[in-house]
């Protein structure tokens, strides 16, 4: 509306730089309009992530715990630790050696086909075929981090 107004008084003026000018304005709105929609659709396409993630690992859950040891380590700051690295869990050697941080990379790699990636592994679980519900899952994994309340 004011936008409306300043365009349409400069445009009275006719100067042709004011003109220029307001049309420069315009379009900063819109691409920040357009921008800021969009940052608003991947949050909460994420939380969705998140949420779907959660009731995938449930596939986990019989080994796992986010914020304990029981059969397999706790997942709690999993996204940029080292493979094999808690010291109160007993890993394999094959685990403990396998030289590699936890990104979402190298977890989609691993949950796609845990023993292709580290042979040796304990791990006894198949992998996750579906590139979806694997990106859903480390969406979840990922969100294990100290501010969590899960993980406190
Ligand atoms: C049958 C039990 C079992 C199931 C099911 C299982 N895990 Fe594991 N997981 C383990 C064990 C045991 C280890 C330790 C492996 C080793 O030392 O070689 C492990 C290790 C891991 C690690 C490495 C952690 C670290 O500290 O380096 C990740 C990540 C992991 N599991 C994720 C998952 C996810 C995600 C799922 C569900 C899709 C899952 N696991 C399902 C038993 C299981």
């Amino acid at each position: 509306m004011i936008l409306c107004q300043v365009h349409f008084s400069l445009n009275i003026m006719n100067n042709k730089l004011f003109t220029v000018f307001s049309f420069t304005v315009f379009a900063v709105l819109i691409s920040y309009l357009l921008a800021s929609q969009h940052i608003a659709y991947s949050e909460t396409s994420i939380e969705a992530d998140i949420i779907a993630g959660q009731g995938i690992y449930t596939q986990c859950s019989g080994c796992h715990a986010p914020d304990y040891h029981r059969t397999g380590p706790k997942h709690c700051g999993i996204i940029g630790r080292l493979a094999g690295s808690q010291l109160e869990f007993e890993y394999t050697t094959a685990m403990k050696n396998a030289n590699i941080v936890w990104t979402k990379d190298t977890l989609d790699q691993f949950l796609k086909a845990p023993l292709e990636m580290i042979s040796g592994t304990s791990m006894g679980y198949a992998g996750i075929a579906s590139i979806q519900e694997r990106e859903q899952l480390i969406a979840f994994l990922s969100s294990l981090t100290e501010s969590n309340p899960v993980c406190k």
